[in-house]
């Protein structure tokens, strides 16, 4: 008998940094739910990247535990993923160190999230938000991860995760034994990227501002009715797919295509014409059906944090193993003493 051929890796994370959106559901933690029949999973709450800003620590750990009953109510089943906290697995920490030395400052200064995050934190503009980027590098490359399902607006990390990943292969692997894989962003093709309700220019985030701009996943079904009616649309009664000139509108059909699976141009067959009041009652609807088992589920796991902890150190313990062999590949290759 031939061994089992091993299974490729994924590997995403969420930073704790506000409540779980739709955005982060639709663009993210939706498409990895079926990864598990196909790819040996691994998905992190990203703590260590979420106080490159202030976090309450009160509030930070809540948010944790919330989070992580959260992957699972979607869908996320531990027994068939690897759920971890990042904080709990050192290595992530150590080949960030290594890939520092391996990054540019000119490409880190190039990074957009970087240059959004630091015009929004004028008075903290410390060395780990300019170093996030390689933070990530560390924790796609630790596993081999040859796909990481993300939205949109990580492409730009992921693109240089890739630069670093060669240039050390480049200096120390050779042709048939690099030391990284190269990984491949996953893009899904509808709800990559999410955007506000009230500002339909810019993405639909945890950490914004105004409550009614984005849709929560605990949200009450009247609540996320009641944003979705109140969203800031476009003139005219048109429905049609066009970011540029309709942004509220091509982001209710992408929240209704990526809600019900139907296809942009069924939407515009059936919406066109009819008013956007319409428009907006069908995503309403479809949003709350889509979050209600979530929030059922979440109802019943949230009070168990002894069964959060397991999972969660089950889920370290998994991850340290593939982790560490990595990171002492990584040792290897730089020519340091073993242990
Ligand atoms: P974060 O926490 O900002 O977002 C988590 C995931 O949600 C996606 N996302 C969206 N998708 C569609 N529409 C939106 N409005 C929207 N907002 C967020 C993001 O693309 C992401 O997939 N740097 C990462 C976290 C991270 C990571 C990693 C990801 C750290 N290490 C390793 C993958 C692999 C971040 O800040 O995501």
């Amino acid at each position: 008998m031939t061994a089992a051929k091993p299974r490729p890796v994924v590997l995403s994370g969420i930073q704790p940094s506000g409540r779980l959106t739709l955005g982060n559901y639709l663009g993210a933690i939706k498409n990895w739910v079926p990864l598990a029949d196909t790819h040996d999973c691994y998905y992190m709450l990203v703590d260590l990247h979420a106080i490159t800003v202030r976090q309450d620590p009160k509030v930070l750990r809540e948010r944790c535990f919330e989070f992580i009953a959260l992957y699972v109510a979607c869908g996320l089943d531990p027994s068939r993923n690897v759920l971890f906290v990042q904080s709990h697995v050192p290595a992530h920490a150590r080949l960030s160190w290594v890939l520092n030395c391996y990054t540019q400052m000119g490409e880190l200064s190039r990074m957009t999230q970087f240059k959004d995050k630091s015009a929004k934190n004028v008075d903290n503009i410390n060395a780990g938000l300019f170093d996030y980027p390689v933070l990530m590098a560390a924790d796609i490359l630790l596993y081999d991860a040859t796909g990481v399902p993300v939205g949109d607006d990580q492409k730009q990390h992921l693109e240089l995760t890739r630069d670093v990943a060669i240039r050390f292969n480049n200096a120390h692997g050779t042709k048939d034994r690099p030391v990284f894989i190269v990984p491949e962003p996953m893009i899904p093709p509808v709800g990559a990227r999410i955007m506000g309700l009230q500002d339909p220019t810019a993405k639909m985030s945890k950490s914004g501002d105004a409550e009614t701009d984005a849709i929560y996943l605990l949200d009450p079904p009247d609540t996320i009715t009641r944003k979705l009616k109140r969203a800031v649309t476009d003139l005219g009664n048109e429905v049609r797919y066009d970011v540029k000139d309709k942004p509220g509108v091509s982001n209710l059909m992408s929240i209704l295509a990526a809600t019900t699976g139907q296809t942009l141009e069924q939407i515009v067959e059936t919406y066109n014409g009819q008013g956007y009041g319409k428009l907006k009652g069908a995503a309403a609807e479809a949003v709350v059906e889509c979050l209600r088992p979530v929030q059922a589920r979440y109802a019943e796991l949230r009070g168990d944090e002894p069964g959060l902890m397991r999972v969660l150190r089950d889920g370290a313990q998994r991850a340290s193993q593939k982790a560490d062999a990595t990171l002492m590949r990584v040792h290897e290759a730089l020519g340091f003493i073993p242990q």
